[in-house]
């Protein structure tokens, strides 16, 4: 994998830059929709491709390894085959699915030992065993299997749980020497520093991450209920820290102020479930403010659904239409409003990325952090 910085915004932190894999070229700052089961939920794969056109997609090795379960995914040849997709793939490595999911977790030294949420059987993750998984699910970018805190988390378990994440980085690391690609592609790893809210314990996290001397380095347990205030401190701390001229992964953030307030501070990748799973519930992001499609005012607004939209489904669809689909629970209103929110996700960070080029990032950010929050 290669990053070229292109360019840092004077007034803020933001960058654009440019990532080169075996499967193609990711343009940062990105957003990479969530594909948790191998599907990014009620997208066909065409429709992602064409209509949302994002250069890379999330998979999760909690969820694969459950099901359809590793065996079957190295028989199809790894995952992009399983799930006929060509373009890059990320896989997170369970260190958050296993604890926000599974029921009856135990958090050891050696590892974690977890209860399916699919059949409650059994199962055992340590480093080097996620390690194995993420190299058969064959992703582009695999992850290091870490502990995500809650939030709140007391000073000690958060600074106990850290080294533990540092400790199992180092297993990672040394296992991933021993295991090599299983298909014809390289495979990148990002360590993920943690530290939850303390600033000490961030600032010391990064250090630590930074020293790994990864291609690319990620945060975690951030956007766990924390305030936002909070969430950026914990960020500018790290990006303080980590190298400038490797790509930088804010794990599961968040709603669009998030991406660009996180852009602002230094971060290059987002992914975030919240397009898809709140267009599942009627929630519409636009770059004017939220819709609830469900409310009653939209039922006779014969308006396209976003005149200022970036799919086709926005000036061909009415809102009376699409909260028509709701009222009637008929799965085409969710899939409508799964491609308006990740169409208009994908529109937020390329924007992001021609201004931040133009050297206008700064002004339009605050603009938009105006608007976007707005109940229309
Ligand atoms: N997704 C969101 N936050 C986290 C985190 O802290 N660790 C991992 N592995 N994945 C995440």
């Amino acid at each position: 994998m290669k990053f070229d910085l292109l360019h840092t915004d004077p007034l803020s932190r933001a960058r654009a830059g440019k990532i080169t894999t075996d499967h193609g070229v990711i343009e940062t700052p990105i957003f990479m929709p969530v594909g948790t089961v191998g599907t990014v939920k009620g997208l066909h794969q065409r429709e992602l491709r064409d209509e949302v056109n994002p250069d890379v997609i999330l998979g999760n090795t909690y969820h694969l390894y459950l099901r359809p379960k590793t065996p079957i995914l190295e028989k199809a040849g790894g995952l992009h085959k399983f799930i006929n997709w060509d373009r890059n793939i990320l896989t997170d490595s369970g260190g958050f699915q296993v604890y926000s999911l599974s029921a009856n977790r135990k958090i050891k030294e050696e590892g974690v030992k977890f209860k399916s949420h699919i059949d409650g059987s059994y199962h055992f993750f340590s480093p080097e065993s996620v390690m194995e998984i993420q190299r058969t699910i064959g992703a582009d970018i695999i992850m290091a299997f870490d502990e995500c805190t809650p939030y709140p988390c007391d000073y000690r378990y958060a600074k106990r749980s850290m080294h533990m994440t540092h400790r199992w980085l180092d297993r990672c690391i040394n296992h991933l020497e021993k295991v090599p690609f299983k298909y014809d592609y390289e495979q990148t790893f990002f360590p993920i520093v943690q530290g939850s809210t303390y600033k000490d314990l961030r600032a010391q996290s990064a250090e630590y991450i930074a020293n790994a001397g990864a291609a690319g380095n990620a945060i975690g347990g951030l956007s766990v209920g924390e305030p936002a205030e909070e969430m950026y401190e914990m960020t500018e701390v790290v990006t303080n820290i980590l190298p400038v001229d490797k790509p930088r992964y804010l794990m599961g953030v968040g709603t669009p102020i998030n991406i660009l307030e996180n852009i602002a501070l230094g971060i290059d990748m987002f992914d975030c479930v919240m397009p898809t799973r709140n267009a599942r519930n009627g929630m519409l992001f636009t770059s004017e403010g939220i819709i609830n499609i469900k409310n009653k005012k939209w039922e006779d607004d014969l308006s396209p659904i976003d005149a200022m939209g970036h799919t086709w489904v926005d000036l061909e669809y009415s809102k009376a239409y699409l909260r028509h689909l709701f009222a009637a629970n008929e799965s085409l209103g969710k899939q409508i409003a799964s491609i308006h929110n990740l169409g208009f996700y994908m529109w937020l960070v390329r924007e992001a990325r021609v201004q931040i080029l133009a050297g206008t990032f700064y002004d339009w950010k605050n603009k938009m952090v105006k608007k976007l929050g707005e109940r229309l």
